[in-house]
């Protein structure tokens, strides 16, 4: 793909469907009691693999002539055994969740997904679902996995990492288990699952930095919308941040406190970033958000702030090439991600022409002049892609983006809102 530098950013954009939260509500819905219908299931390859998973696994699925999806529930415990092994793509939540889900299910179950998710630690699921009851063999820590079901007994589990999908994935499990599960995390996660839960009839805990859940409990099928994607919004943020005279409106977007830690950080370069939250609906926040640009002064973001900026810390690194600079430490999960997101991401901005390096655990944007341009290379990762097309916005010259065809996996019709947005 082709980017040609931009002036400014102007105008309205509706953004797809919230990647986490459409895979937490198809999932529930699979396990409640009777049919459920969700507005604004997100339109990406990650939330297809989702619901293929759950076809797979006797679940009716449908689009509705008004576009919702329709979910016909099999109650806990009630998904029938697969024909096949479950492909999961590119969708580490994919996997990861119905490793939690299938733990329970009195069936094997082979888990597997692309070269990339392949290449993904899962010992830190496996461990606590084998405490449970589970028996998972898996290559190394690594997918493909096989998940024996069985009955589960709760446990209190403390994450290794903040993981909201390892967290999810045991809470999806103890809620199919006899007795109490408690999930303790290092650092705050997005809670989509727990609120998620909870819409769905679950009563569950907070207790400080630990969620409680007592197992057996069944859903109620819902009707329920999807919000805007925070985490697409983000570029768009980014780049009307950094791209003077921009004013970009974001329409319906989620504003769930642990996903917009990056219109704070916006607001802290001194970016005009005002939320309003229009609606509350199944207890997730959502509303417009318009963005004016910022100063673009250099930015720090130390360790504590990363899990709230875990997807976002690509845009962050595209607006650092417009002339700030940006220095992150404690990120070592992006290495993690659908691409080592830090060797990747210092590459693809180094060819673009911006003067930056690795560290063990993040990375520095050197703050600099204008790019010069050039030729990036995503890596079959979505969020690099769309994070390069928005440093391309800054350069001097036109630049390519190698794989961008990957934005199809959270957002497709990237490309063609940005040529919208070009003013
Ligand atoms: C997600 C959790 C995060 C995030 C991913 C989506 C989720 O991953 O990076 O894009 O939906 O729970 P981790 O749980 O591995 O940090």
């Amino acid at each position: 793909m082709t980017v040609e530098p931009a002036r400014r950013l102007r105008g309205r954009v509706r953004l797809p469907g919230d990647k986490s939260v459409s895979h937490r509500y198809a999932l529930l819905a699979a396990l409640a009691d009777g049919t459920s219908s969700i507005g604004g299931y997100a339109p990406g390859a990650d939330c297809a693999s989702t619901l293929a998973c759950l076809r797979a696994l006797g679940v009716v699925a449908d689009l509705d002539a008004a576009g919702r999806l329709v979910v016909s529930g099999r109650g806990l415990r009630g998904l029938a055994a697969p024909q096949d092994p479950l492909d999961a793509g590119n969708s580490g939540t994919t996997l990861r969740l119905l490793a939690g889900i299938l733990a329970a299910h009195a069936f094997s179950t082979v888990l597997t997904g692309d070269a990339s998710l392949c290449r993904r630690p899962m010992r830190r699921l496996i461990v606590p679902l084998e405490r449970m009851g589970a028996g998972i063999d898996s290559d190394d820590g690594h997918a493909p996995l096989t998940v024996r079901g069985a009955a589960l007994s709760g446990i209190e589990h403390v994450l290794e990492v903040p993981s909201a999908q390892v967290k999810s994935a045991v809470l999806l499990a103890g809620l199919q288990a006899r007795g109490t599960t408690v999930v303790r995390e290092p650092a705050p996660t997005r809670d989509h699952t727990e609120r998620a839960l909870e819409a769905f009839g679950v009563r569950l805990e907070r207790r400080g930095t630990a969620i409680v859940l007592e197992g057996g409990q069944a859903l109620r099928p819902q009707r329920l919308e999807v919000p805007g994607d925070p985490s697409s919004a983000a570029f768009w943020a980014v780049a009307a941040a950094a791209l003077p005279g921009s004013e970009v409106e974001l329409a319906g977007v989620g504003l769930n406190p642990t996903r917009t830690a990056l219109f704070d950080v916006l607001r802290r370069l001194g970016a005009a970033v005002e939320a309003t939250v229009e609606r509350v609906e199944a207890g997730e926040p959502s509303g417009r958000v318009v963005v004016r640009p910022a100063s673009l002064a250099p930015l720090v973001i130390r360790p504590p702030e990363v899990p709230g900026l875990i997807d976002e810390l690509p845009a962050l690194a595209a607006l650092a090439t417009f002339g700030g600079g940006l220095e992150v430490t404690g990120a070592s999960e992006l290495r993690a991600k659908e691409s080592d997101r830090i060797t990747a991401l210092v590459a693809g901005l180094a060819a673009l022409g911006a003067d930056a390096h690795e560290l063990p655990d993040g990375f520095v944007v050197r703050p600099t002049r204008r790019l010069a341009g050039g030729t990036a290379d995503s890596r079959g990762d979505h969020r690099l892609a769309m994070a390069f097309a928005v440093a391309a916005l800054g350069a001097l010259e036109p630049s390519t983006v190698l794989g961008a065809e990957a934005v199809a996996v959270s957002y497709p019709g990237f490309f063609e809102v940005l040529d919208q947005l070009r003013d």
